[in-house]
């Protein structure tokens, strides 16, 4: 298929324009062109991703992977999508390999890549501090998870995954139900979705996390002024009941303070069979940013729902190469030549 530009031409590379340069930050740089824009290319890119054709659009390119926190997912994908368009990747993986062990500067770091690299994706733990590695660099950023705070890329496959799905459904996301189930607090995932889903119309969110891991005040004040419902649910059970998704979360205990304390959660929350039988709508889509946590009293996604057809996890982790590498793309400005550069596998 050819990626034919929208009436609002543009609106993507506008979109991820930042303070002089190309960077993809937070997902309050999107509007519903600039998603569709995205989306569009990122079908483009599907045959490609698929190894069914070939495109060197990004031979020569250099990406510098540099994740100061565990990744298996966002690294290994968004290195794959460079090389999938031709170009080579350079890692770091955490402090303990990288000169900031040393006591080097976040400024230094992205300073000193980018004269090696022509972009960078960084995970980090602290929130705000990819924009930060931004600001240092006229190379394109990609925050590829910053701490509690966003997490764009995902957010946006997450999003290509509903649409798919919906698609497949005879559903469309404007008036759709999303049910977001475990650690709303922490969950950056969740945070970027939420706030990406609230660009579309009349939708119903019901949240359900232990009273402590509630979604910030903030999110849920802007997502409702924005004309959504946001409900509290008492239940699991009761948040699930009518909704078209389900997004469910990992409790990401990594990031609790030393003396915080989980209560409020038990058994109750594992999104299984069981549960997905007696709450849910027969054709509800079972959605989880990964990694799900398999160990025991976790109570996360359970692996009893691995056959089911309603599971979409797998589909969701296959549909971040088509988008990272329509990302690449676009920040790196050769959109337009993708088309014309494929050919068979
Ligand atoms: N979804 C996600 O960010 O996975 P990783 O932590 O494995 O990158």
């Amino acid at each position: 298929s050819e990626y034919t530009q929208s009436a609002h031409e543009g609106a993507l590379r506008q979109a991820l324009a930042t303070e002089g340069s190309h960077h993809l930050l937070s997902v309050s740089q999107f509007n519903r062109d600039a998603i569709d824009e995205l989306f569009q290319l990122a079908d483009v890119m599907q045959p490609i991703a698929r190894r069914r054709k070939v495109s060197r659009v990004l031979e020569g390119a250099v990406l510098a992977n540099l994740f100061f926190e565990a990744s298996t997912r966002t690294r290994v994908s968004f290195g794959a999508a460079f090389c999938r368009l031709g170009g080579s990747v350079c890692d770091t993986t955490g402090f303990t390999f990288s000169s900031m062990a040393k006591g080097e500067s976040i400024y230094d770091t992205s300073r000193v890549i980018s004269g090696y690299a022509d972009a960078i994706v960084v995970r980090h733990p602290e929130q705000g501090s990819v924009a930060e590695f931004a600001r240092a660099t006229n190379v394109p950023v990609i925050n590829g998870g910053d701490g509690p705070g966003e997490h764009p890329s995902q957010a946006l496959l997450d999003l290509y995954t509903i649409q798919r799905e919906f698609s497949r459904l005879g559903k469309l996301v404007d008036g759709a139900h999303i049910a977001m189930v475990g650690d709303l607090k922490y969950g950056r995932t969740v945070h970027s979705l939420i706030k990406l889903l609230a660009l579309y119309r009349g939708l119903k969110f019901t949240l359900i996390s232990p009273p402590s891991l509630a979604m910030p005040a903030e999110i849920v004040e802007a997502v409702s002024r924005n004309g959504h419902v946001v409900e509290t649910a008492a239940t699991p059970a009761q948040a699930l009941a009518g909704a078209d998704i389900i997004y469910a979360t990992r409790i990401q205990k990594e990031r609790f303070a030393n003396d915080e304390v989980l209560e409020g959660f038990d058994n109750a929350f594992e999104i299984n069979r069981a549960l997905i039988e007696s709450a849910c709508k027969p054709e509800v889509v079972v959605m989880h940013p990964l990694p799900r946590d398999g160990r025991p009293g976790s109570h996360d996604l359970s692996v009893d729902l691995n056959n089911d057809p309603r599971l979409a996890i797998f589909r969701q982790t296959d549909n971040g190469i088509p988008v990272r590498m329509a990302i690449f793309a676009t920040l790196l400005g050769v959109e337009k030549l993708v088309s014309r550069s494929m050919r068979d596998a």
